[in-house]
């Protein structure tokens, strides 16, 4: 830096301008710094969306906009939330260091780890803390000028983060920033804000490749370093969901923790319309109890045996705080008599064995269940194996329903996966919230259970799992073909030991 260069620059952070020093930032950082110094001064409460993929400079930006607006506005207080307190010290302290080196020594703002704290000797403050419960509280107060959210896509509950925090500028009429590469899952609410403010306008996207600070062998030399840490070759590094995501900036649901990867746009194409059901099927319900405030969630759909497919034909998903299990049976009735013509439950399910009744307990509870009278459809019902409400609507509305064993729920969901890579499992389009769930849900970190969103559960997944698991693929319900009487009579009279007439005759198993 020449003389005159540091000069400019020192002045520049004594007016609180110096993000429009080269030094500084550079023109993409410095382009989007503007536009947000603009809404500062139209003195409007606003928000802004910043998606930008890894390394592009979301963090070292809106530091450096920072420390100047407190330069500028001496008092101002500004709270900056990262994912950890690790993770936050990690970003703030270095960028902090960098920046700072740069300013003259009167106005330079001392940094406390201790409390999470920048203090300009004008007094102002930025704040700064994870959005875990350790450090969270450190980020309250009355009243703020700026909240910035790094990494907001990856918050466990940015709703919550958003609900403490914004508060604080109703008196100030501050802005709110969300800066982040994009969530695992487009079910974050992230991409609800994402969308709101590219609608908006409030809203940047930008890639490593745009960022004018990275030359193209720089480019390379990040993938080659992400290759060599993942264990990819850069071909597979590339055309991996976590370079689309992390580094290009999309909204791509994470392969790696999907729940369901085989549901790509080809899956869906191939799979997904609106699907007819033959003459002869087996209607399945599936049916996932909402606990501690998941809805219940019901999948109707049948077997087609000619087609050696299932077929998701209907949907339903019911606030379970406020459905009565007599509420849920009724709509689940309701729906069946609409697409089947059902019209008795009397606790039967044409499709239970005595093996279900053996392998499940409940000859006591369930003899019922199984019955020469029952009606034809659904030929089965099934639901989670733990939860009383299934027992209840058996007993109480008529409505049986088979436990579902719920061990190896990875094993099953694979199953699910596969039906999908062999286009056995097709979607009647109206299903839109299960062909959502599809999308994002995600395994948590342990794949034990689904990431909790705060907009999902995976509850329709989960019942689309206990349906496939328990299809009867054998199960033909075509009636047999006609006979043709002449030869079986012919047969009849030259019939040898041995001979099975079922067979011939067309019996099939049941
Ligand atoms: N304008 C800039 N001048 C110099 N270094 C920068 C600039 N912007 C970002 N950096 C550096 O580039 C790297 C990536 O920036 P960072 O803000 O951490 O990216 P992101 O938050 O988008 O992942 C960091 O090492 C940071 O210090
Ligand atoms: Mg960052």
């Amino acid at each position: 830096m020449t003389d005159a260069s540091a000069i400019a620059l020192a002045e520049g952070w004594r007016c609180g301008e110096a993000w429009r020093h080269p030094d500084v930032c550079d023109p993409l950082q410095r382009a989007w710094l503007r536009r947000l110094r603009e809404a500062v001064d139209t003195g409007k409460r606003a928000s802004f969306v910043a998606r930008w993929g890894r390394q592009v400079g979301k963090s070292w930006a809106h530091i450096a906009f920072a420390l100047c607006e407190m330069q500028r506005r001496p008092g101002v207080i500004i709270r900056y939330a990262a994912l950890t307190g690790k993770s936050c010290l990690a970003i703030v302290k270095p960028t902090f260091e960098a920046l700072s080196a740069g300013m003259p020594e009167e106005i330079r703002p001392t940094l406390s780890e201790q409390k999470g704290t920048i203090t300009a000797p004008n007094g102002s403050v930025m704040v700064f803390a994870g959005t875990d419960a350790e450090q969270f509280d450190r980020l309250r107060g009355p009243r703020a000028h700026l909240i910035m959210l790094d990494e907001s896509a990856f918050y466990a509950e940015l709703e919550r983060v958003e609900a403490a925090l914004t508060p604080q500028l109703n008196t100030t009429h501050g802005l709110t920033l969300y800066f982040s590469s994009p969530p695992e899952s487009p079910a974050h609410p992230f991409a609800k804000r994402d969308a709101a403010h590219q609608a908006s306008g409030n809203w940047s996207k930008a890639t490593v490749y745009d960022s004018p600070r990275y030359s193209t062998e720089d480019v390379e030399g990040i993938e080659a370093a992400e290759a060599q840490r993942l264990g990819m070759s850069r071909a597979e590094l590339l055309a991996s969901t976590y370079w689309e995501r992390e580094y290009r900036a999309n909204i791509v649901t994470e392969e790696t923790r999907a729940a369901l990867p085989a549901w790509t746009d080809e899956a869906h194409a191939a799979l997904v319309g609106e699907w007819v059901r033959p003459a002869h099927f087996d209607a399945y319900v599936s049916l996932d109890p909402g606990k501690t405030g998941d809805p219940h969630a019901t999948l109707f759909g049948f077997h087609d045996f000619a087609r050696n497919a299932v077929v998701i034909e209907d949907e339903l998903e019911l606030r379970s705080a406020t459905t009565h299990i007599g509420a849920w049976a009724d709509i689940v009735k309701e729906r069946e008599s609409l697409l089947w013509g059902v019209n008795r439950w009397e606790g039967t399910l044409s499709g239970a064995t005595h093996e279900h009744l053996k392998k499940h307990n409940l000859d006591e509870k369930f003899l019922r269940v199984h019955s020469e009278v029952a009606p034809r459809q659904p030929f089965l019902r099934v639901g989670d194996e733990d939860a009383r409400v299934t027992v209840d609507m058996a007993l109480q509305h008529g409505v049986a329903v088979l436990p579902s064993e719920r061990h190896d729920k990875a094993l099953w969901v694979d199953t699910v996966n596969q039906l999908i890579r062999e286009r056995r499992l097709y979607i009647h389009k109206r299903c839109v919230r299960l062909l959502e769930q599809m999308r994002s849900t995600l395994w948590n970190r342990t794949r034990s259970q689904w990431e909790r969103t705060d907009k999902d559960h995976g509850d329709l997944v989960d019942c689309l799992t206990y349906m496939c698991r328990n299809i009867q693929w054998h199960h033909d319900c075509r009636p047999p073909p006609p006979v043709d009487r002449g030869l079986a009579q012919a047969m009849a009279m030259t019939k040898g030991p041995g001979v099975d007439f079922g067979l011939l005759l067309g019996r099939r198993s049941r």
